[in-house]
C-alpha cells in the first residue's frame, strides 16, 4: 500500500465531509424552509436580494467543488481499478453532473432559491448513496495491497 494511495483516500474523505458541510450551510441560509409554497416572495425585496446573491454564490461554489472532486476520483480510478467499476462509477458521476446542471438552470432561469435548495437536498441524497455504492468501493481498491 503506497502512501500516495492512502493520501488519495484521505483526500476523498475530506472532500466528502466538505461537500456535505457546504450543503448543510446552503440549507440553513434560508430559515423559512422549502415548505413555503410562495417561495422567496414571502420575504421583503431587500432580504430576497441579499439571500439570492448569497445562496447563488454558495451553490455555484458547491457545484464547482463537486465537479472537481468527481474528476479527481476519475483520475484515481485510472490505475488498479477494475474496468467494470471504473465505467459504472464514471457513469454515476455523469448523472450527478446532470443533476447539478439542472439546479444551475433553475437558478439562472427563475432565480427561485427555494427550488434550488430543494434540488441541493436531492443532491445530498444522491451523494450519500453514491459514496456508499461507489466511493467506498473505490477506497477499498486504492487501499488494497498491490
Ligand atoms: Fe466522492
Ligand atoms: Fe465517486
Amino acid at each position: 500500500m503506497s502512501l500516495i494511495r492512502e493520501e488519495a483516500v484521505e483526500r476523498m474523505q475530506r472532500d466528502h465531509q466538505k461537500m456535505i458541510a457546504l450543503i448543510e450551510r446552503i440549507r440553513t441560509t434560508c430559515t423559512l424552509g422549502h415548505e413555503v409554497t410562495d417561495g422567496c416572495n414571502i420575504c421583503p425585496p431587500g432580504q430576497q436580494q441579499l439571500c439570492h446573491g448569497n445562496i447563488e454564490q454558495q451553490i455555484r461554489n458547491f457545484i464547482e467543488v463537486t465537479l472537481k472532486h468527481n474528476l479527481m476520483e476519475s483520475l484515481y480510478m485510472e490505475q488498479g481499478v477494475p474496468a467494470a467499476h471504473r465505467a459504472a462509477h464514471n457513469r454515476a458521476h455523469v448523472a450527478i453532473a446532470e443533476q447539478l446542471k439542472s439546479i444551475r438552470v433553475v437558478l439562472a432561469e427563475d432565480g427561485n432559491c427555494i427550488l434550488a435548495i430543494t434540488g441541493i437536498e436531492r443532491v445530498l441524497t444522491t451523494l450519500q448513496d453514491h459514496i456508499a455504492s461507489f466511493d467506498e468501493q473505490l477506497e477499498a481498491y486504492l487501499l488494497a495491497p498491490a
